[in-house]
């Protein structure tokens, strides 16, 4: 049985845990014991039916087998996964029962699978990545590691998502495209050609309006 903490309580760590307690419904030994933030506010809190048990330092502090980092920051999230990875913490992958993944994905430790999400076969997903609800992955797709695929994405066959890039909420990936690292594409953009790393884009289709600093 895994006995997972959830690292951050805010709206996506409520979405994290919301996953973790259906997979344990469904029958998967995962047993959900609380969450950790550093926030002030959040603590002695009890969300979802889950207590806020303290803050990150108090990993130390209680037994647990794995844990998930619920931070929707991707470069945040990236900073905390490489930290507590070289402290020999275990990531689970949170896997909603309601999303559809071919057999032959492969998905990197730390990932969280939303509800409604659809993996098509030959897809790669990265380390600490966050697909999601209802976003689409079609078929051999290479999603990086900490990426976020927000909400209602689609994304076609053969697309390529370089590490720590947000694919905005209901944006649209053509077949084949290839967006570099650490970018950022808009709320609703057409993606009909490739992006560099460290670009923010927006529109349908798509337009560079600025670069990002190297991560
Ligand atoms: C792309 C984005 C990061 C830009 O944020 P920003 O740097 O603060 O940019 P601004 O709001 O200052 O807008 C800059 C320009 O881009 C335009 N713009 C911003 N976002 C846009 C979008 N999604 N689609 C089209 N145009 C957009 C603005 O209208 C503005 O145009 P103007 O210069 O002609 O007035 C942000 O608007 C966005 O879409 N974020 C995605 C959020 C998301 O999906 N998160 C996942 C949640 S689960």
């Amino acid at each position: 049985m895994e006995r997972v903490l959830i690292l951050g309580a805010g709206g996506h760590g409520q979405v994290v845990a919301d996953v973790l307690m259906r997979m344990r419904d469904a029958g998967a030994q995962v047993a959900p014991l609380g969450y950790l933030d550093d926030a002030a506010a959040m603590q002695n809190q009890t969300l979802l039916g889950l207590p806020v048990l303290g803050g990150v330092a108090d990993l130390d502090h209680i037994a647990h087998t794995a844990i998930v980092i619920a931070i929707g920051d991707n470069d945040t999230r990236r900073t905390v996964f490489d930290r507590l990875r070289r402290q020999g913490e275990r990531f689970i992958v949170a896997r909603h029962p309601q999303a559809v993944i071919a057999p032959d994905v492969r998905i990197g430790p730390g990932a969280v699978i939303c509800a409604g999400v659809i993996i098509s076969p030959g897809a790669v997903i990265g380390a600490n990545v966050i697909l999601n609800t209802a976003c689409t992955v079609d078929h051999h797709n290479m999603i990086g590691d900490h990426v976020h695929i927000a909400p209602g994405v689609h994304l076609g066959g053969d697309v390529q998502i370089g590490a720590g890039t947000l694919v905005g909420i209901g944006a649209t990936v053509m077949p084949q495209r290839q967006v570099g690292a650490w970018s950022i594409l808009g709320a609703g953009a057409l993606i009909h050609a490739d992006l560099p790393s460290h670009v923010v884009a927006v529109g349908a289709p798509a337009r560079i309006i600025r670069f990002r600093k190297e991560e």
